[in-house]
């Protein structure tokens, strides 16, 4: 028989301070910076975010987005053999936030216990990296490797952003989202692609590393707005094709389209060069701004939940970012 991978579950969880775009201008003009409402939502289609406090990490947000996910596919911690979370803001240099998430979920109540001893690892892709993450774990499944994962994407960009700089500090959000992904004997999962090009480093990228005790460079979000923009139209149209072709599908097959939520104007160029109408997009960058590896399984979690993706539903995913990354997975619910 041959083995497949299927999304069971879903779950998400965003940290509960929420700021509209009206109180984000307001705590940037306290320290001199000026933007506006107007300029934010022109521009990318934000209105609200939410930001962690400061004692709460990515395996928190982690850790609540799997409980839901959980709990949507019927599953116990235990039953879980392997756990991947994507992440450009882990807890800690290492270990890996997926080990941290793994002792807090095992640790949760004692049927979960069972849960430790299974791999767990992160994948950073910055906001590729829960397509990479999923990508990884269906070939898991299908080598017979693992039967039941947790696929996580899981964000603080609040941490690793400057709030001096107007052009970056606007744009992104905190939040976690996770799947149950299973083995099947249908697809699930139909095709994946991948794709990295080192040389755009420059135009994405916290510079800063930890070296004899300190930080050496800058530690916050650097980025050519322009420059990604235009690299993000270019390789999203194409990988969602590809990806199509691979599975012998038409954009006509495609139910729902999910892409990285960083800006509405690149999501609404992506749909159009795909001939998909602004109805078959999800869109939660309104209210979640830029979670980076946390946004595709956000919004995932937000139309399963309000029920506009159903069962047999044909999704289009695609992620791009920081790397330069990007990557597309079609796939039945
Ligand atoms: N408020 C008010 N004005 C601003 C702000 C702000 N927050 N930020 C920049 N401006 C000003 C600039 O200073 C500039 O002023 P000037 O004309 O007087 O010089 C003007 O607005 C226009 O700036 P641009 O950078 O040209 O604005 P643009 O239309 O390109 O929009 C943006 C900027 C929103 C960043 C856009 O380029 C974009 O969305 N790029 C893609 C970003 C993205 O997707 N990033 C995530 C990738 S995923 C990942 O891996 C993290």
């Amino acid at each position: 028989m041959k083995r497949y991978s299927r999304i069971t579950g879903t779950g998400s969880f965003l940290p509960p301070q929420r700021l509209t775009n009206a109180d984000l201008v307001a705590r940037l003009a306290a320290d001199g910076i000026d933007t506006s409402d107007e300029w934010i939502v022109e521009r990318t289609g934000i209105r609200a975010r939410h930001f962690c406090a400061p004692n709460v990490a990515a395996s928190d947000l982690a850790f609540e987005a799997c409980r839901s996910a959980l709990l949507a596919a019927r599953r116990n911690a235990n039953e879980i053999d392997l756990i991947i979370v994507a992440t450009s803001t882990p807890d800690m240099v290492f270990p890996s936030t997926a080990a941290i998430l793994q002792h807090k979920l095992a640790q949760s109540n004692p049927a979960a216990a069972g849960i430790a001893g299974c791999p767990a690892f992160d994948v950073q892709a910055v906001c590729s990296g829960f397509v990479y993450a999923l990508t990884l774990a269906d070939s898991l499944i299908q080598t017979g490797a693992a039967n039941r994962a947790l696929v996580v994407g899981a964000e603080v960009f609040s941490r690793i952003l400057n709030f001096k700089d107007r052009t970056t500090c606007v744009l992104f959000g905190d939040g976690a989202g996770a799947v149950v992904l299973e083995v099947s004997d249908k697809p699930g999962i139909l095709a994946s692609e991948l794709h990295a090009d080192g040389k755009h480093v420059g135009i994405l990228c916290v510079p800063g590393n930890v070296s004899g005790g300190q930080i050496l460079g800058d530690p916050t979000l650097k980025m050519d707005g322009q420059a990604v923009f235009k690299l993000a139209v270019g390789v999203l149209a194409d990988v969602a094709r590809s990806v199509l072709a691979k599975a012998g599908k038409t954009e006509a097959d495609v139910d729902w389209l999910i892409p990285h939520q960083a800006n509405i104007r690149i999501m609404q160029s992506t749909a159009k060069k795909l001939k998909l109408g602004p109805d078959k997009v999800v869109v939660t960058v309104d209210q979640h701004g830029n979670t980076s590896a946390a946004s595709i399984p956000l919004a995932l979690d937000v139309a399963v939940r309000d029920g506009r993706i159903q069962p047999g539903d044909t999704l289009l995913l695609e992620g791009v970012g920081g790397g330069f990354t990007w990557g597309a997975t079609l796939l039945n619910m």
